[in-house]
Formats: structure tokens, C-alpha cells, sequence
């Protein structure tokens, strides 16, 4: 497929480059760098929460590779960061096995995605969230017999609006997977944020082609429902680690994305 001027819109940032901009990429035009200008001014720790958002990326795809999960489902990936920092290239280190899809709803990121993706262990197709029926049937396309999935869902519900209802997408999503899958969210929380910088920041996505819905640490826990917590549960993404405890409730004031792995249907 070739980028053609109107898919690229290059007047109108995207969430995808934004987060791009604020992880150091280069795949992005002057309104991205714009957009992630003006969050900054809001929120001087953003770039540090954008690069400790795809550690902890990679650090729960790791582990939930390791615990056997041989399909992974990168639900709104975003752009192809650099090079073995990709949910695939992360995944097959743990088992060349592994095979990722990658979705996402934005005619840029897709034709990214299909430009640099050239290995067999990853697919990248375009899908809405909002359809979580339609999500559930094309990965389970893709599943591996014997294995459970890993659904990775970072950075993205919180482009999701209540009445869009992303407990109820999660629920249905995790209801359709098989024995042996696990879960793994993260999302900006707005606890401690001052009203008026929470708001200011909506504004900059307001202007973006995904609009943003800070959410309370309490929200984001509710959006694991019945899935089992690991490790340290939801806490600040830089502070996962499955293998941790809890430290205590973090409420910075600063901004901040909150993640957890769970498994979804714990043996009993
Ligand atoms: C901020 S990026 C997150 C990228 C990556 N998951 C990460 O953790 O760094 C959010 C991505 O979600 C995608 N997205 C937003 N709403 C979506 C929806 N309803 N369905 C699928 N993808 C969506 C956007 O296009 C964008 O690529």
C-alpha cells in the first residue's frame, strides 16, 4: 500500500505520532511535534511516562511469552518504535515460536505497520476496538492451538469515552480467549492532576485523531474485572515487575500511566 497525502494528514496530529514524538522517534510531521510542545508545557514528565509505557510493554510481553502465551494481540499498537523494541521482535526472544498481531484502527499506523513489517512472525490489520466481536473473531483467526493469548491493550482505552464503555470491551474481548491468557493494560490515570492541567490536556487530544479520558487508579483497576492481578497489581507502569509487591499507593500529581498483567481465567 502507498501513503497517499490525504491518509497521511499531515495537519492534524495523531495519537500514535504523539506518543512517537514523546518517545524520541522520527515518524511524525511539525503538528505532532506541535501536539507533544503543547503537552509538555502541561506535563514536563510526559516523554519519561511515553518511554516507561513501552518498557513496561516490553517487559509484560516478555513475561507473559515466558508463561506460555505463543499468540500475542497488540490491540492499538501505534507505530513501529526502533528496531527490537517491537511487541514481535520482543516476543520471539522469549520463543521463536511466537506470533504477534498487531491492530489498529489508524490508516497511518497500518501503513507503517505493512511498510516495515517483512517478518513472517507478525501480522499487522486493521480493526476497531469498538468492535470487540469482530477483534475477537480475527485473532482467534490467528490463534495457536494448545496455547493461550496474550491481549495487550497499552495506551489506548483511554482513548475510549465512557459511553464507549472499554470495561464492557475488555470483558467481551477476554470472554472470547482461551485457557492459558493473560491481560495486560495500561492507562493514564488523572489522579493528583490539577483539574485545569487534566483539562488542558484533553484539549491538545481533543485536536488529535483520538481524543483522551483520564481515568482514576480505582477506574483502571475496575477495567481488569474478574482477571487475576499479578505481581504488584496496577501500579505506576516504571514499578511493574511480575515478580514484585506492592509498594504502596503512588498519586504524583504528575502525569502518570498506571499498567497491570493479569491472567484471565485463573485456574482454580
Ligand atoms: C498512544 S498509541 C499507543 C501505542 C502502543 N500501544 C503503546 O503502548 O505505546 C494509541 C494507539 O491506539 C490506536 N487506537 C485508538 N483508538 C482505537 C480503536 N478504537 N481501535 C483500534 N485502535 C485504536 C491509535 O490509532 C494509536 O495507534
Amino acid at each position: 500500500m502507498r501513503a497517499t497525502g490525504p491518509l497521511l494528514q499531515v495537519d492534524r496530529s495523531h495519537s500514535a505520532r504523539l506518543c512517537e514524538v514523546l518517545q524520541g522517534g522520527k515518524k511524525h510531521f511539525p503538528v505532532d511535534r506541535a501536539a507533544a510542545a503543547g503537552l509538555l508545557r502541561i506535563a514536563p514528565n510526559a516523554a519519561e511516562v511515553a518511554l516507561a509505557g513501552r518498557a513496561f510493554v516490553i517487559a509484560a510481553v516478555r513475561h507473559v511469552v515466558a508463561c506460555g502465551t505463543a499468540l500475542i494481540a497488540d490491540l492499538g499498537s501505534g507505530l513501529p518504535g526502533p528496531d527490537g523494541t517491537n511487541t514481535h521482535e520482543v516476543a520471539v526472544r522469549v520463543d521463536s515460536s511466537a506470533h504477534t498481531v498487531y491492530v489498529d484502527n489508524d490508516p497511518i499506523v497500518l501503513v507503517h505497520g505493512r511498510a516495515l513489517l517483512r517478518e513472517p512472525s507478525a501480522v499487522i490489520v486493521e480493526a476497531d476496538l469498538r468492535q470487540p466481536t469482530s477483534v475477537a473473531a480475527r485473532l482467534l483467526s490467528e490463534w495457536i492451538p494448545g496455547s493461550g493469548v496474550g491481549l495487550v491493550m497499552t495506551s489506548v482505552l483511554h482513548h475510549l469515552s465512557d459511553q464507549e464503555d472499554p470495561g464492557a470491551i475488555v470483558e467481551q474481548l477476554c470472554a472470547a480467549m482461551p485457557d492459558g491468557s493473560f491481560l495486560v493494560i495500561s492507562h493514564l490515570c488523572g489522579d493528583g492532576l490539577h483539574p485545569k492541567d487534566a483539562s488542558a490536556a484533553a484539549a491538545v487530544y481533543a485536536k488529535t485523531s483520538s481524543p483522551l479520558y483520564l481515568r482514576s487508579a480505582e477506574q483502571i483497576r475496575h477495567l481488569f474485572g474478574g482477571t487475576r492481578l499479578l505481581g504488584p497489581g496496577v501500579v505506576e507502569v516504571s514499578s511493574w515487575h511480575p515478580h514484585r509487591a506492592r509498594q504502596g499507593d503512588e498519586s504524583s500529581g504528575r502525569w502518570h500511566l498506571l499498567g497491570g498483567v493479569a491472567e484471565i481465567r485463573p485456574a482454580a
